[in-house]
């Protein structure tokens, strides 16, 4: 198999887009990572697209946004894996070019989710739980899924509100210096423990948005990677886990199954020491779509032990010259999580982490050359573990 490394990356502002469809959302993307990679249409062998849709009018956005973006005739696909379907369609397209099938994929996602009304949004999401036995017969939605597993938590090891506040914190500050981050607004403990109940005990601040956005990354073979860039970002190793869709076959609600195996699966592949994998990353984005969702990522990574991940939040350890610096770009929370757009975000931003091209403020310091990004999709039904690297994998 090939080494596979990302040469360029681009992304359009998070939050609402109701001035561009989303074909010129996606377009806003491709079009910043090609001038990135300094490649043009001509040059890309594959397109994999992620997108959920279903809140959004253009059915087969695959197509449309290849169309738009001059990419007509370009092998092509949508692919689906729930809020990891970013992590997915990068996946798929570096496989391509691993496998020797093209030289140059594009890795794609967009999500427009406000054309729907909110309401509307979190009942497509919540459907995409379990549908029968608990959307259908007990109407529970994403907010109130991890909810369950926030009061769990609680209980357990006594983490607090105030635990889970500082997580929404950190975030909305990382994200007032992240130009494309849907919320730029700094808040603190008091603002998210006074924010609008959503599903106690989780809070507006303790929830990311409905959002707007995307995201692309150019993926290259190693002979065409050296031509193009003298800093490739290798995929150093990617681990994929999954689990059941209803939460009652699950044994408990303190960790996600999918996340300990794809961890499991990524850092042996990368060679990272599964007993300390915090020695390895000089910069981390997990997939805190809700606040709790990031302590049960500690976690399930092995950065802190079963029942201790808040106490990295309440002492502050993920932030930039902490044990592990985490979602320095404001994470789901605070940048925004559109959902095909989430995983394809997630790499181009520890890409310019690792190429040390963020602003100083949430610039992690690079000593190591290694990231991580994790996304899950679903209440765990999904989990996508990769690892970059500035050195060339073994
Ligand atoms: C939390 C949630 C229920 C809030 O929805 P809502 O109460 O209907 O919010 P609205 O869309 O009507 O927005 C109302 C206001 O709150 C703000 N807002 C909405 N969501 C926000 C959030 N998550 N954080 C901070 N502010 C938020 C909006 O900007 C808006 O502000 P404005 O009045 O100043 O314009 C919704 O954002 C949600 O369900 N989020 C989770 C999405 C999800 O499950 N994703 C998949 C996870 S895996």
């Amino acid at each position: 198999m090939r080494k596979v490394a990302i040469v360029g990356v681009g992304q359009s502002p998070f939050g609402r887009a109701s001035d561009r469809g989303i074909n010129e959302l996606a377009w806003q993307a491709i079009k910043q990572a090609l001038q990135d990679a300094g490649i043009t249409q001509r040059d890309v062998g594959f397109v994999s697209v992620a997108n959920v849709g279903g809140w959004s009018a253009e059915p087969l956005p695959a197509i449309s946004v290849n169309e738009y973006a001059g990419l007509t005739g370009v092998g092509t696909y949508r692919v689906e894996a729930a809020c990891a379907s970013g992590s997915a369609a990068l996946v798929t397209a570096a496989n391509l070019v691993s496998s020797g099938a093209v030289d140059i994929a594009l890795a794609v996602g967009v999500e427009r989710m406000n054309e729907s009304p909110t309401p509307t949004a979190v009942e497509l999401i919540g459907r995409a739980g379990n549908y029968f036995w608990e959307f259908d017969m007990f109407g529970l939605t994403f907010p109130s899924y991890y909810a369950l597993y926030a009061t769990a938590y609680m209980n357990k090891y006594g983490a607090t509100e105030e635990d889970l506040a500082k997580i929404s914190v950190k975030n909305h500050f990382y994200a007032s210096f992240n130009e494309y981050a849907a919320f730029r607004k700094r808040v603190t403990v008091d603002d998210v423990l006074k924010s609008r109940p959503v599903a106690w005990p989780l809070k507006l601040l303790d929830c990311s948005p409905i959002t707007d956005g995307a995201a692309a990354v150019v993926l290259a073979s190693e002979d065409v990677a050296r031509k193009l860039t003298d800093t490739p970002v290798w995929i150093a190793g990617v681990g994929y886990g999954s689990d059941t869709s209803n939460l009652s076959k699950r044994p408990d609600f303190l960790t996600l199954r999918a996340t300990r195996k794809a961890a499991a699966e990524a850092y042996k592949k990368a060679g990272v020491d599964p007993s300390k994998p915090v020695k390895s990353f000089d910069v981390v984005e997990v997939h805190d779509c809700f606040t709790i969702a990031e302590i049960l990522a500690y976690e399930d990574l092995g950065f802190a032990a079963p029942g201790q991940g808040y106490m990295l939040a309440r002492e502050g350890e993920t932030y930039k010259g902490g044990l592990i610096p985490v979602n320095l770009d404001g994470g789901l929370k605070a940048k925004g999580h559109p959902i095909g757009a989430t995983g394809v975000s997630m790499a181009a931003e520890i890409t310019k982490q690792l190429r040390q091209e963020v602003p100083a403020e949430r610039q992690a310091d690079i000593v190591k050359g290694m990231g991580l990004a994790h996304n899950v999709g679903g209440t765990g039904h999904y989990t996508y573990v990769t690892i970059y690297s500035l050195q060339k994998p073994g």
